[in-house]
Order: structure tokens, then C-alpha cells, then sequence
């Protein structure tokens, strides 16, 4: 084991703020070629002593717990997929049926929660479950319905290819609720797309495509006469893994690229592929939202979008943005409220 990680991990209350359970030790205190003056292994414990006669102990079950992982992966949504759907109201007050909706929600990414009122700023009600709202610029929450003067293709009855939500931010929110209050029109079934499946299945099929998108930065903006959001980053983002963790997709937001780049032909070729899988029906599942009803999305996987619709009638849908971070992390604190095992 690495002399550095074991002094930089020792647990005694030396080392350790006690009310806090932080880390104190900062690891430059010593020296790189740092060795233990003696190590001692018994009843399953490693007992070291340092140059300057400082002592830790460790359990070996702690070490040996290392590697093992409790994530929840994500995998591709089976072809009949539909959101997990959860009622509104035990969602907000019964913990463990909020953690059992958490959990499906990791792991594909997408959940409806149902018999919600249709009161305007009912999303503000689900804080306490997804952590505080993320705001953006424009508003804290979005009204989405045919406005003559509206900033975005989502205030026409065009149809909205599907996309994630301000691409036009370095960070764009990582939750995305949507939430149906009067969906009386004909048409506007709601899409979402699995992006990652379609990333994944890129990379299999079009391993040098699937390179281009991630280490070409596009610019992305959203805006109106008061407001300025731009961004210029990639459509793919990878973890230190290399694992997809991201995907940027808004064709109405996507601004030009240079043309004299001379990637800017490669792009172009992997672009439309990507357009091309997105925009494919076999990659889309679609439903009606109805009133009432608030489609959750873990928005830098799952894109949405809807059909054309006959603006004749009244169709309002409010959206508001939180983050996956704190969505997932409720999971932990449910659990000490006595959920279900992670
Ligand atoms: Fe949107
Ligand atoms: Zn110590």
C-alpha cells in the first residue's frame, strides 16, 4: 500500500476533526519518501509507527472494502420502456416510497410523478425531495405555452426535437422537471430519448464519430432582449473513466461552428449520425403528459420534446431545474431515515 495513502488516511483524532468527522492531516506535512518505522499486522489490524513516532491503526475490513462499489448504473431502457411512475403527494411524504422512485429514477433516468395539483409553482413543492431549484437566467420557473413573444421554439405549436434544456450553460441544470397543468390540445405527446443508449451505441458503431463530438467545443446560445446565456463546449463528456457522463444536445440552440476548422467536416459527418439516431423513432418513447402529471428527467442523459400540437386549445406546462447530485444524495439520507438497502 502507497506509505502516503496510509499517513494521509490514518483516523485518530490527531489526524481528524472530531466533531466533524473531516480530515485535519494534510499530507505535505511529510516527507514524499515517507516509510513507516515498523508495521505490525495482528487480529486483523495494521498497526503502523511513523518517523516522528505518530501511530495509526487500521481495520482491515475498512481496507479491504476499497474496490467494492454500492453505485447505481444506469443501463439502456428495454424497448417498452415507460417512466416508473410514482403518485405525487406519497412521493413528498412517505420516505420510502420516495426512496423506491429515487432509485428507479438513477437508474433510467426518467420518472413521472402522477395526481400532482395544477396549481402554477407546484414544482417549488418538490425541494424538499430534489434539493433546491437550480436557477437559471429568465425565470426560476418556466411557463411553456404558445406566446407570439416568446424567446424559444417551446412558446410555438411547432414540434420541439427532442434536446436537453440551456446547452447555453457551461453546467446546464442535471434535473429537469416538467410539469403538465392543462393539456387540452390535440397532439404534443410528449419524447424522451435515452441519450446515453444512443451514445453508446455510437461509440460501438462509430468509435471515431463518437471522439469528433466529444473533443469538438460548439457554441450554444439562448437569449432575448434581456438575457444572454452562451456556452462553448462539446456535445459528449466523458468521466475520468472514459465512461459517457454527458450529452449536450439542442439543434435549435447549437450556433455555427468554425467552418475553417479543420475538424469542422469530421464534425459535420458525426453530427448528423448523432441528429440522425436522436430523431430516429426506434429511439424514442412518447406519451401523452396530462394534466397533473410531472415527467422528471436526469437531463445530461435523457432528452425530451414533443410532437406538433393545435394551439386551439389551453396547453400550459411549467418546468423547473435541481440537481442530480442532490437527487441521488437524498438516497443517503433516506436510507438513515430507514429506506430501502442501496
Ligand atoms: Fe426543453
Ligand atoms: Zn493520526
Amino acid at each position: 500500500m502507497p506509505h502516503l495513502w496510509l499517513r494521509d488516511n490514518c483516523g485518530c483524532g490527531d489526524c481528524r476533526i472530531a466533531q466533524t468527522d473531516e480530515k485535519k492531516f494534510m499530507v505535505s506535512s511529510v516527507r514524499a519518501d515517507l516509510e513507516p518505522t515498523s508495521a505490525e499486522l495482528s487480529d486483523d489490524q495494521l498497526r503502523i509507527v511513523w518517523p516522528d513516532g505518530h501511530r495509526s491503526t487500521y481495520q482491515g475490513k475498512l481496507l479491504r472494502a476499497f474496490g467494492s462499489t454500492d453505485e447505481i448504473t444506469w443501463s439502456s431502457w428495454p424497448r417498452d420502456f415507460t417512466p416508473y411512475r410514482c403518485a405525487y403527494r406519497p412521493f413528498l411524504d412517505d420516505n420510502p416510497t420516495a426512496a423506491d422512485a429515487i432509485v428507479r429514477f438513477v437508474a433510467d433516468g426518467a420518472m413521472i410523478l402522477e395526481q400532482a395539483p395544477t396549481e402554477p409553482g407546484t414544482l417549488e413543492c418538490l425541494a424538499p425531495r430534489l434539493g433546491p431549484v437550480r436557477e437559471v437566467l429568465f425565470d426560476r420557473i418556466h411557463d411553456v405555452a404558445v406566446d407570439p413573444s416568446g424567446y424559444n421554439v417551446a412558446h410555438t405549436p411547432l414540434p420541439l426535437p427532442p434536446h436537453n434544456d440551456f446547452a447555453s450553460y457551461t453546467w446546464p441544470p442535471s434535473v429537469q422537471a416538467l410539469h403538465m397543468l392543462a393539456n387540452e390540445t390535440p397532439g404534443g405527446e410528449s419524447i424522451i430519448v435515452d441519450g446515453w443508449a444512443v451514445l453508446k451505441g455510437l461509440r460501438a458503431e462509430h468509435p471515431d464519430y463518437f471522439d469528433v463530438l466529444r473533443r469538438v467545443a460548439v457554441p450554444f446560445r439562448e437569449f432575448d432582449e434581456d438575457t444572454e446565456t452562451f456556452a462553448v463546449e462539446p456535445i459528449v463528456r466523458c468521466d475520468a473513466e472514459d465512461r459517457i457522463a454527458g450529452l449536450r444536445f439542442s439543434n435549435q440552440l447549437m450556433q455555427a461552428i468554425d467552418p475553417n476548422d479543420p475538424r469542422a467536416v469530421d464534425f459535420y459527418q458525426a453530427y448528423r449520425e448523432l441528429c440522425r439516431r436522436i430523431t430516429d423513432p426506434a429511439s424514442q418513447v412518447s406519451f401523452r403528459l396530462n394534466g397533473g402529471e410531472i415527467l422528471v428527467v436526469a437531463a445530461h442523459r435523457v432528452l425530451h420534446g414533443r410532437r406538433a400540437f393545435e394551439p386551439d386549445r389551453r396547453r400550459h406546462l411549467q418546468d423547473a431545474y435541481f440537481e442530480f447530485d442532490n437527487v441521488k444524495n437524498q438516497l443517503v439520507v433516506l436510507q438513515r431515515k430507514g429506506g430501502p438497502e442501496r
